[in-house]
């Protein structure tokens, strides 16, 4: 998984819950926590962090999911290169397609070695979009913090519904209400 991924986690840690916090994280994980952007490492490492903030903060790992996916939704943005697509995306159901026939292919063409997650798009109207979120590493509270993010950044209010295909998180149908 991409070092952006853990450098924004970590930055994250350090705003929201302090040094001392993100220290004991990183020390509980046995995590040297040298990580660089451009770096490609292990997820379940990232999951490990993950796991050792829920236990320090009482707070549930899915919660801690969500809350990076919407913080870092902004940081990612930032980071795209000006594309026309990019201009025309005018909401967030097309900036979801967008990140699936754009975005993580670019993510993949750019390193090899990254392995997004897949959106496979289900049914569409003005006011709702169906689609499955399928991945191994099963971050779909990651993904669920990510749309949220998507939809401040357009100024839509979404209602979104999260139903589990699997028992695991593996494939994961989102329901995407504006509201
Ligand atoms: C609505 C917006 C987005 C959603 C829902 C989304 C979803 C996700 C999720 C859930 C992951 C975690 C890995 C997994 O579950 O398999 C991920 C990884 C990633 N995404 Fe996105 N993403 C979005 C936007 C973006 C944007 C704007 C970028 C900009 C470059 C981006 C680049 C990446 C990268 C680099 C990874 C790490 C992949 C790896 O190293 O294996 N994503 N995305």
């Amino acid at each position: 998984m991409k070092g952006i991924i853990f450098t924004e986690f970590m930055d994250l840690v350090e705003d929201k819950f302090g040094l001392e916090v993100l220290d004991q994280v990183l020390d509980g994980a046995g995590d040297e926590g040298v990580y660089t952007a451009v770096g490609s490492y292990d997820h379940r490492d990232l999951v490990k962090l993950i796991v050792k903030l829920s236990e320090i903060t009482e707070l549930p790992p899915e919660t801690l999911q969500q809350v990076f996916g919407q913080s870092v939704f902004n940081n990612l943005y930032s980071t795209l290169p000006n594309s026309a697509s990019l201009h025309e995306c005018k909401n967030s159901f097309q900036f979801v397609r967008l990140v699936e026939d754009y975005i993580h292919i670019e993510v993949k063409k750019l390193y090899p070695e990254a392995n997004p997650p897949k959106f496979e798009f289900i049914s569409e109207s003005e006011t709702e979009l169906v689609f499955d979120y399928k991945s191994a590493r099963c971050m779909s509270h990651v993904c669920l913090g990510l749309v949220q993010g998507c939809a401040d950044h357009f100024n839509e209010q979404l209602e979104i519904a999260m139903d589990d295909q699997s028992s695991n998180n593996s494939h994961v149908r989102f329901h995407l209400t504006l509201v």
